[in-house]
């Protein structure tokens, strides 16, 4: 068989990166993972291993001292992370959905002077759009912001704000034209040091302790003019157009604790014995775990094709992000409990790291917008014949 024939699969690039996480994940991430979810603390462990191999914000462009990695490449780097512990593998996951308003619509001044603080490991970033009443419904955020000479002042409170208090930036999106609703919405960049910026207490969560979630609250936030990402009014498109990439990001963080869950289970089935033979031998185990395999992998190809979309910026990106989302993080939370089962009592147990991915894959299934809003958004584009 000839090896230049172009196969449908990685690149022998990709595969490198592919093994190169894997080890920083299995050696300096996972020995710390059920510490991180029983503690509900940062894992910093993660953040400094992640930092040293320039895993942390992948996807920031060489020009900007980071890694430059492709869409594809950002998600073997935080599926392999999150197969492991999904509350680390949301910091390379965060630094992209933070940071993207900045690449897609920033001025050549702000993105110098935040990518190259992200590339450098000097500040993780978070992406502030949901409110306590805006959630699903991401247009109807209240947080203002009114120019005042030539800086802008702003008030409000943002909710569900992945890292917040450990990022020190933070895109913020907020009115700025009440009457204009959509296009009445414009974003920016507040830095946690910034006067009148504080943090609710930290969110007690079910699942991805480890990533602290709070209240940012902007009270009388004075930021200068040129802290203002792109045009005014097009915050919202930037906010959904960042969504359409990262979706695929949430992907590869389901397939991520799917594998993760599939491997352990595995294992356990081939050396727990029951009935004199290992639990593995029997058919209505095996199906089980075929089931999961074979799901696991029908994720990964969507997560790995819409990543191309991604990459290549195509039109119909934002149905492939969508369906990526909704389909792998189904698939995570299945494959997840169904590991838990494989497991039994013990799988129960805080013994063994099942019951954790169980509870970290739910909230694949919530953030970065509902399934029930990828099924909304999905619709939308099939009907208006955008799909592929
Ligand atoms: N790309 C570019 N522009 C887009 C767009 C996209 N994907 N989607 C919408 N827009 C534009 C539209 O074109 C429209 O502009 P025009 O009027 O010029 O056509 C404008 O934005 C408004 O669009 P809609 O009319 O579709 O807006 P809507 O109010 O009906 O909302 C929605 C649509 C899809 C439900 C959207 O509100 C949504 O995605 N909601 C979910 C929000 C979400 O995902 N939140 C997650 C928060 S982040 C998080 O969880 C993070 C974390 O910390 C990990």
């Amino acid at each position: 068989m000839s090896n230049d024939f172009p196969l449908y699969g990685l690149s022998e690039e990709h595969q490198a990166i592919r093994e190169a996480v894997r080890a920083v994940a299995e050696a300096k991430i996972a020995p710390y993972a059920a510490d991180v979810d029983e503690q509900a603390r940062f894992p910093q462990e993660a953040a400094d291993a992640l930092v040293a191999v320039d895993f942390h914000a992948p996807h920031v462009p060489e020009e900007y001292g980071g890694a430059g990695a492709d869409a594809l490449a950002t998600c073997l780097v935080i599926e392999e992370v999150a197969r492991v512990d999904v509350s680390a593998s949301l910091i390379p996951a965060v630094n992209k959905l933070g940071s993207l308003p900045v690449m897609i619509g920033g001025s050549p001044e702000l993105k110098q002077k935040y990518l190259t603080k992200l590339a450098a490991g000097e500040g993780l970033f978070s992406y502030c759009l949901s409110e306590p009443d805006a959630g699903s419904d991401a247009a109807s955020m209240k947080t203002r912001a009114v120019r005042d000479g030539d800086d802008w002042v702003l008030n409000g409170t943002k909710r569900w704000i992945t890292n917040a208090g450990v990022s020190d930036y933070y895109t913020v999106l907020a009115v700025t034209d009440p009457d204009a609703r959509t296009k009445g919405i414009s974003a920016f960049v507040v830095e946690k040091s910034d006067e009148g910026v504080s943090f609710g207490a930290p969110e007690k969560k079910l699942g991805i302790k480890g990533s602290p979630t709070r209240e940012v609250y902007l009270d009388q936030v004075r930021i200068p003019g040129d802290r203002i990402i792109g045009e005014e009014g097009k915050g919202f498109a930037y906010a959904m157009q960042t969504l359409d990439h990262t979706r695929v990001t949430i992907a590869a963080q389901a397939v991520g604790v799917a594998q993760g869950a599939l491997d352990y289970a595995l294992d356990y089935a081939k050396e727990r014995q029951q009935f004199g033979k290992p639990i593995s031998d029997f058919q209505g185990l095996q199906f089980l775990l075929a089931d999961m395999g074979m799901k696991v992998e029908a994720a990964r190809q969507m997560t790995y094709a819409a990543a191309g979309r991604s990459e290549r910026g195509d039109q119909d990106l934002t149905f492939f992000g969508a369906a990526a989302k909704c389909f792998a993080s189904d698939v995570a939370m299945e494959v997840a409990t169904n590991a838990v089962q494989v497991l039994g009592g013990y799988g129960f147990t805080r013994d063994y790291p099942v019951e954790r991915m169980m509870r970290d894959a739910k909230i694949t299934q919530i953030y970065e917008g509902t399934n029930q809003v990828q099924r909304i958004v999905m619709a939308r584009q099939l009907l208006a014949g955008v799909q592929s």
